[in-house]
């Protein structure tokens, strides 16, 4: 497709394509077309597409519910977002924002079938927490147009979107981002691309530090979780919040913190590692440091 003129259409982001229909892709569809966005929702499975739709409706029935949305509003943007199988399909968009599981082969992959069939001017950005957004630009012919695009869950209240840079992002795309975000109605940071960004450096290693409290015997998980809760006014406690996140993805960011910053205090707690050994991965499997 021809595109004289990148930087202008680039602040005309009118519809966005999701890849992923998961806890982020679907609350990132929620947040888009909640802020006037035609969304166009993409996954591989009709399956995780239903249970996507059904966890918007059931997040947009909060709003209404406390009478922060209308009927009407909820309505107008449940008929902004359609659904799709299709990659290609969803790539017809000003900005597509992959949501896809945690796997740098997957992200590389999508990047480089979103990179063919999505138009010239597309801005192509990732919700990935931990893989470089240097490596994903480098699949694409449009590295400059390849962005970071953290969202933190639940999508639909936390206020914070980081804006990553990779090596070649171009300011006309960081700029068009921070503005699609702003009108999702959240606030930006901007972080240069080194493994963790801001959020996860810091919140992994406070996660990690409290497994290894309670490893070491210092603190019951009831315990430690209070300690941080009433003590330092945190709305979960660590390891409620780690069951939350899901402990294979606090597992598989600490090993990207060790493995790319190449310091020992990166280390993941062995009993971290046992909990995901066993299968225990928090909320998701019904048992993490936790019982659901
Ligand atoms: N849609 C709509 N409303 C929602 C919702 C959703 N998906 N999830 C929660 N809510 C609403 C609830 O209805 C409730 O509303 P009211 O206060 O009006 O009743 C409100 O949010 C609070 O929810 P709850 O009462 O159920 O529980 P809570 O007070 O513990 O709040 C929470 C839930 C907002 C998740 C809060 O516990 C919290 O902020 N926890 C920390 C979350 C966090 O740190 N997230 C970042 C994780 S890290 C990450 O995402 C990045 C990564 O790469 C790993």
């Amino acid at each position: 497709m021809s595109d004289n003129n990148a930087d202008i259409k680039h602040t005309e982001i009118k519809k966005i394509g999701i890849i992923g229909a998961g806890q982020m892709g679907h609350g990132i569809a929620q947040v888009a077309a909640v802020s006037g966005y035609d969304v166009i929702l993409s996954d591989i499975s009709e399956e995780a597409l239903k249970k996507g739709v059904a966890g918007i409706e059931k997040s947009l029935g909060k709003f209404v519910k406390k009478e922060r949305m209308t009927p009407e509003d909820r309505d107008a943007a449940l008929a902004r977002i359609r659904t799709t199988t299709s990659l290609k399909e969803a790539a017809q968009s000003d900005l597509i924002i992959e949501a896809a599981t945690e796997n740098e082969e997957l992200k590389f992959k999508i990047f480089r079938d979103i990179d063919a069939h999505a138009p010239a001017h597309a801005i192509l950005a990732t919700n990935t927490s931990s893989i470089s957004i240097t490596r994903i630009a480098a699949q694409t012919e449009r590295p400059e147009k390849v962005i970071g695009m953290h969202f933190m869950n639940p999508v639909p209240i936390m206020k914070l979107v980081e804006v990553i840079r990779g090596l070649a992002t171009d300011d006309a795309s960081y700029n068009a981002v921070v503005q699609a975000a702003e009108k999702m109605g959240k606030t930006t940071v901007e972080a240069q691309d080194y493994p963790g960004f801001i959020a996860n450096r810091i919140l992994m290693p406070m996660i990690n530090e409290a497994v290894y409290v309670l490893m070491e015997g210092v603190g019951s998980v009831e315990d430690i979780d209070t300690t941080m809760k009433l003590g330092t006014n945190q709305p979960m406690g660590p390891l409620t919040l780690a069951d939350f996140i899901g402990l294979d993805t606090c597992l598989a960011i600490m090993n990207v913190l060790h493995e790319g910053l190449g310091d020992s205090k990166y280390r993941p707690c062995p009993l971290l590692v046992k909990y995901v050994d066993a299968g225990w991965l928090g909320r998701k499997t019904g048992r993490g440091f936790y019982q659901y």
